[in-house]
């Protein structure tokens, strides 16, 4: 969460690389934001609460500055709150990712010994830390001994840059929270996406866990946090081009990166097939896998337990990231965790990697963002190739992961080209979705749920992930409330909630679920329901029907898209921007 960028070099910082950069990584948290910048002896901010204003703030250019985009966690959205942070005398200004968590002693510690807080940051902190622990000194080894000393003395997972003004150097150092080092002609950079150094950096180099950077407009150098060790770089080329951050003719990213789904599946189908060989071949030899992730890819997982146990008669387990580690106990060493996760970033997930190494067990990723914190911890990745996921909520990511899902255990059943099969139905099922007529019919539907203030989607079998992913994908957009449920669970309670007119979603693939599903549909009908079925063959219980392509177990694939536009349309109708949801974040790195 939160997303930084920061540069030194000699050209202009502020407007085209500071907030350019910002815009990009507002997806990591958009409450507030704020840059600051070195100039004449003297540190400028500029910070507000919500969304980075279009124009550039009234601040003085420089070569050396920052910026930062918050997601709250201590502190509410205000001004005051936004990041950077100044300390005391105005030499060092902060900006910070994470959450520290003995902060409340240090701030005791800090004004006991004169330091004025102006904010209820957990992050201002930082400041005055590095503000005591450096003195007077000019020194940039001096900056690096008092960074390795204040990281020593905050708790929890962070990230923080330190922008010295006095030595014109930056000052990294990161614990689990991300960030990506840039070089080029124009200068160094530092930010927490490479995305953020897209057309300003010719190459990257990723930050480990422990280290600090020291960036300067010459030079980039890196020390062992623990030690002070020199460490080497090792730079890679920057191959995100601005083709694959920009909007391309769309007017959303949420639209876009939906309608580049097929080419996500065709792409995995013809060049990615390798790698997910050799994960099935990790799920054969393993004593006991589990799937764990969080939010949309902890629906993916779940979809994965049901293609494995349907496909290749294996038993999968499934954990949601953040209860991993009160289930974590029956790992062994001939353990299987494969970490679902777009990002690559979220805590959750790490924090349940991380318990499972300790216990021995392998680690194999699903991840789209190469080079993240869960592609390097893992033993194994599939990359999933889906390209930058910028909207908020997550598409084409999860399509890519379930597709994944799918080919591994057809490819441990011994049916590759069976799978394969159904990844190019599925190809063609979105496809239709993705046309005009679908487009009118799924406009009509969004009608009749808009002005409702539930809606419930059930799905039975393979489906009942489908149903919880949709659900997610129509409450976090459109702010609707959207439940799903396993189809058999509506006749213990959810019933109840039906009233006349209420819109309920089902999920009716020609499968063995069908008969029972329509059953709950035609009791939900009963009691007043509006029943929009999600189903290759029309029937008669259903008000509205969106049909779709009849995929086999490649349903999970196609079924969520109808899900995905009805989303869509819904904030558009709503008058909501389908990028951006309140209160949400694309990579929650805190816990
Ligand atoms: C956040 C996002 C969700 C996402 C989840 C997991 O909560 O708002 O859209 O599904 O994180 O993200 P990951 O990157 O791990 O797949």
């Amino acid at each position: 969460m939160c997303g930084i960028i920061g540069y030194v070099g000699r050209e202009q910082a502020l407007g085209g690389m500071l907030l350019e950069g910002l815009r990009r990584l507002e997806y990591r948290g958009y409450d507030s934001w704020g840059v600051a910048v070195g100039q004449n002896g003297t540190i400028k901010v500029a910070k507000q609460a919500g969304r980075i204003i279009a124009t550039n703030p009234s601040l003085p250019d420089a070569t050396i500055g920052f910026g930062h985009t918050r997601w709250a966690t201590h502190g509410g959205v205000t001004d005051e709150n936004a990041h950077p942070h100044v300390d005391c005398t105005g030499r060092f200004a902060v900006i910070h990712n994470g959450i520290i968590e003995n902060f409340r002693k240090l701030r005791e510690r800090l004004q006991q010994a004169g330091h004025t807080f102006v904010s209820e940051t957990d992050s201002e902190v930082i400041a005055h830390l590095i503000e005591d622990a450096v003195g007077e000194s000019q020194d940039p080894d001096a900056v690096v001994q008092g960074v390795r000393a204040v990281f020593n003395e905050i708790r929890g997972l962070n990230a923080f840059i330190v922008l010295d003004n006095h030595t014109r150097h930056l000052f990294a150092v990161k614990n689990v929270s991300p960030l990506v080092l840039g070089r080029s002609e124009r200068g160094a950079f530092i930010a927490s996406d490479a995305l953020a150094l897209v057309d300003h950096a010719d190459e990257i180099h990723f930050v480990n866990d422990g280290q600090v950077a020291v960036i300067g407009q010459d030079q980039i150098q890196l020390f062992e946090q623990a030690t002070g060790e020199p460490q080497v770089l090792d730079w890679q080329e920057m191959t995100l081009t601005a083709g694959d951050t920009g909007l391309n003719g769309f007017p959303h990213f949420m639209i876009k990166e939906i309608s580049e789904q097929p080419d996500v599946l065709r792409r995995l189908v013809t060049d990615g097939i390798e790698p997910v060989r050799g994960l099935a071949e990790l799920i054969r030899e393993s004593y006991g896998t589990f799937l764990v992730g969080s939010g949309t890819s902890s629906y993916a997982a779940l979809t994965g337990s049901y293609l494995f146990s349907r496909i290749a008669r294996r038993h999968v387990n499934f954990t949601v990231g953040s209860e991993f580690k009160y289930q974590e106990h029956f790992l062994t060493e001939r353990s299987l965790v494969v970490a679902l996760s777009q990002s690559g970033e979220t805590a959750d997930v790490i924090e349940a990697v991380m318990a499972a190494k300790e216990r021995g067990a392998t680690i194999a990723a699903l991840v789209n963002v190469p080079g993240s914190t869960l592609d390097r911890m893992a033993d194994y990745s599939v990359h999933l190739n889906a390209g930058p996921e910028q909207c908020v909520l997550s598409t084409k990511a999860y399509v890519a992961k379930v597709a994944v899902l799918l080919l591994a255990a057809h490819i441990l059943n011994g049916s590759e080209h069976a799978g394969r099969e159904i990844i190019w139905q599925s190809v063609d099922g979105i496809e239709q979705l993705l046309s005009p007529i679908a487009n009118d019919n799924l406009l009509t539907v969004s009608r009749s749920i808009v002005d409702h203030d539930h809606c419930y989607i059930i799905g039975r079998g393979l489906s009942y992930p489908t149903a919880l992913e949709s659900a997610l994908k129509i409450k976090e957009v459109s702010y609707i409330h959207a439940e799903g449920f396993a189809g058999g669970e509506l006749k213990h309670g959810v019933i109840a909630l039906i009233d006349k007119g209420t819109p309920a979603i089902v999920f009716s693939p020609l499968d063995e679920t069908r008969d029972d599903i329509l059953s709950g549909a035609m009791e939900m009908k009963s009691r007043g329901a509006l029943i929009i079925g999600v189903s290759p063959e029309h029937d008669e219980v259903f008000d509205l029907h969106i049909p779709v392509s009849d995929v086999g177990d490649g349903s999970p694939i196609v079924n969520v898209v109808p899900a995905q536009l009805l989303g869509y349309q819904l904030a558009l109708m709503r008058d909501l921007d389908p990028d951006k949801p309140r209160n949400l974040a694309k990579s929650v790195t805190v816990k």
